[in-house]
């Protein structure tokens, strides 16, 4: 029995090395249909975080033994209530906000990791959430995170979001990021 299962175990360990040069992954057939999406929405708005003043939407709840001594703050997490706005000015029309919260999650480069809720206030998606988890490379142009649910308009969502840094203060901190969803749902 050992022996087998001994064999068996050098067989797949054999037909792991094989593939091992090869690609790590491949189309397969779906064993069941997916859901059917009805409808793509656009979304477009600006995400302004804001470190100064004495309302902050963006605080600093922890750090690791190490974070401040790592060049990209590796270890940091910050909780935040971001406004949500139509045009890239805060005094723009406020259409939700964006809560949740980040950490730094890259050891050598700066590299988020965000965990969002985009809660809408405003027209048709108001009191619609889109919940959006991934990577943020924040000092890439482009950034894509995926969009990996929703709530009310947005049950059953999908999609990505594409973040650009419009505007960042360096004094401040504060910054302006637009944002362009694209969510099936
Ligand atoms: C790192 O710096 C922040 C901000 O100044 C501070 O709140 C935090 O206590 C520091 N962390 C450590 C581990 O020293
Ligand atoms: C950047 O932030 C500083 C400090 O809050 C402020 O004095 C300055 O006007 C800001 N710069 C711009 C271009 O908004």
């Amino acid at each position: 029995m050992a022996s087998l299962l001994l064999s068996l175990f050098s067989t797949l360990l054999l037909a792991a090395t094989i593939t091992e040069c090869e690609a790590y992954s491949k189309t397969v057939k779906a064993p069941y249909p997916g859901p059917k999406p009805e409808k793509l929405t656009h979304l477009h708005f600006y995400f302004h975080v804001i470190d100064s003043g004495n309302k902050p939407t963006d605080v600093l709840v922890a750090t690791g033994p190490t974070t401040n001594s790592s060049a990209t703050n590796f270890g940091l997490v910050a909780i935040d209530d971001d406004p949500l706005t139509m045009g890239p000015d805060i005094t723009s029309d406020e259409i939700g906000r964006a809560q949740g919260m980040y950490a730094s999650t890259d050891q050598n480069k700066f590299g988020l990791l965000m965990a969002f809720n985009f809660v809408f206030t405003k027209g048709e998606f108001s009191g619609s959430t889109i919940s959006m988890y991934g990577r943020n490379a924040i000092l890439s142009k482009v950034r894509e995170m995926p969009i990996i649910g929703g709530t009310g308009a947005f049950r059953f969502g999908r999609g990505y979001a594409q973040a650009k840094t419009f505007v960042y203060n360096t004094t401040s901190g504060n910054a302006v990021v637009v944002y362009n969803v694209y969510v099936w749902h």
